[in-house]
């Protein structure tokens, strides 16, 4: 779907200064559809002399007229004479149109949209005279500020020019809207308004006073007033409410230059918004904390280990203390990365690199040089896929250290590819260390490594776990070349991301 801009720089001729006013003007319209109850088209010449719909809008107050879309249909000029009209005279035009599927009379506005003495395009508003609301105070208020507005349109004068206050986060009319004077005092005060101020505490009569006398902060107001350009605020009236703004002042060209004669201001109660982005704020924060807590848990935990590692005899009992305190520091790691991870995911990736470290720390033999490579990224993980994941990669990376390469016989490479989809992460761990039986079977193994990696990787993470001798492609893909009398080993894991 083409841009409002993208449309007029393919329909028009329009310079690239135009083509930002239309832009602007189809990012405030929204507030013009509300203040008139109806749908707004904007219309430009063509290169060819037809003209083209570029944007609609419907109103949020209102039933809209067209159910079609319209945004880039053609048609040619005596099918639509009023826009044209609007178009060459510069003046705003009303009268009867025909609408498909209505059978009763539906009128339209035509209001030329200027910049610098030049008509660029033609906004219109069009509505059923049958379908339109009842006529009260709030329709009068409304239909008489988008009057203005209109001809501020006419004379060039909305949308605001240069960098104005953003409206895309503005509130719209619904939500609660205030009609000022060229004093600054309220002439009116829809519904949600004056709840969203009763919220504060605000039961005066609102009509008749400033915003300022009513104990409202009103800096948006007399800011808008002053430079005469939309200003957006968020203030805490109270402790409790917090009121978004957006002040539109209405303004007319003098000779003495430009004077706000009025303005709208648009208010919504963002409390409960505000409440809970703090809230989530606070919750993330306590969730870093936690994990750091249990990451500085763990850690305290392997160091008693590893002292009473030492004061052992038998070297059964100390490589037995010393896998227990390589595991704790792997599900440590996974900790201490969360807690400097915003949410309760991880780049799987930023676990993997200190976890090499971490197991090239334990090498301590200079005989046996080992090489780690990792290929590739596992994307983001929840913690709960990241701390089995880890605690599995530790123990395959230690296998193909003990048993790749026996002390004595010389180093070798490991090398680690991550390969994920939205669905699937699978983790490849190749070596070319000394190989496995080709009779070898995973699931008769009943060693305490494999016994983890199966059970994990099976049980809890519900994916496959393949280990075999190493083929020479398998190999050759990692760039991987073994050394005379090794074949290397392969273990291919293949875990489900999505939970069922
Ligand atoms: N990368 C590997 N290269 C060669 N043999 C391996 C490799 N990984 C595992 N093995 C074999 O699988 C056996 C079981 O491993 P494991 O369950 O971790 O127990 P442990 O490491 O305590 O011996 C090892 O003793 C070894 O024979
Ligand atoms: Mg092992």
């Amino acid at each position: 779907m083409a841009t409002v801009g993208e449309l007029a720089r393919q329909h028009t001729e329009l310079s690239k200064e135009q083509i930002a006013h239309i832009v602007n003007l189809v990012g405030e319209w929204g507030m013009l559809a509300d203040l008139c109850f109806a749908d707004l088209m904007l219309h430009v010449p063509t290169t060819d002399g037809d003209w083209a719909v570029i944007a609609q809008v419907r109103a949020a107050t209102g039933q809209t007229l067209h159910i079609t879309d319209f945004v880039g249909t053609r048609y040619a000029e005596p099918d639509r004479p009023l826009i044209a009209q609007a178009h060459r005279t510069g003046t705003i035009i009303e009268g009867e149109i025909k609408v498909d599927g209505i059978i009763d009379d539906c009128l339209m506005m035509a209001i030329p949209v200027k910049l610098e003495d030049t008509v660029i395009a033609v906004l219109t508003r069009e509505w059923s005279r049958r379908s339109g609301r009842q006529p009260g105070e709030l329709e009068r208020t409304y239909l008489e500020i988008f009057d203005r507005f209109s001809q501020m349109v006419a004379a060039g004068g909305f949308p605001f020019q240069g960098r104005v206050a953003d409206s895309s986060v503005a509130p719209r009319v619904g939500d609660g809207a205030i009609m000022l004077d060229e004093g600054a005092r309220i002439r009116y005060a829809s519904p949600n308004a004056t709840s969203a101020l009763h919220r504060v505490g605000i039961k005066a009569t609102l009509v008749g006073q400033t915003l300022a006398e009513l104990g409202v902060i009103d800096s948006s107001v007399r800011q808008a007033f002053e430079r005469c350009e939309p200003i957006v605020e968020e203030f805490e009236q109270t402790s409790e409410v917090t009121l978004l703004t957006r002040c539109i002042p209405i303004v007319e060209h003098t000779a003495d230059g430009p004077r706000a004669t009025g303005a709208v201001m648009l208010l919504r109660d963002v409390s409960e918004l505000r409440r809970r982005d703090r809230m989530i704020l606070s919750k993330d924060a306590t969730i870093r904390e936690i994990h750091h807590r249990v990451k500085n848990n763990l850690q305290t935990i392997s160091s008693l280990l590893r002292l009473q590692g030492r004061r052992l005899e038998s070297a059964e009992a100390k490589a037995a203390v010393a896998e227990s305190v390589r595991r704790i520091r792997t599900i440590a790691l996974v900790h201490e990365t969360l807690s400097r991870e915003p949410g309760d995911d991880v780049a799987f990736i930023e676990i993997v690199r200190p976890l090499l470290r971490l197991v090239e720390e334990g090498l301590q033999s200079p005989d046996r040089p080992m090489r780690f490579t990792v290929i590739g990224d596992g994307g983001r993980l929840p913690a709960t896929v990241a701390t089995p994941l880890s605690v599995v990669l530790t123990e395959l990376l230690q296998n193909a250290i003990d048993h790749g390469f026996p002390v004595g016989g010389g180093g070798g490479n490991v090398v680690v590819s991550l390969e994920h989809d939205d669905e699937w992460l699978s983790i490849t761990v190749v070596d070319d260390g000394r190989g496995i039986d080709p009779a070898f079977d995973l699931g008769a193994q009943t060693g305490l490594g494999l016994s983890i990696v199966r059970t994990l990787v099976t049980t809890e993470l519900a994916g496959s776990i393949d280990m075999r001798q190493a083929t020479a492609e398998e190999l050759a893909m990692v760039s991987l070349a073994p050394a005379e009398g090794n074949s290397g080993t392969v273990i291919e894991l293949r875990v489900p991301l999505v939970g069922d």
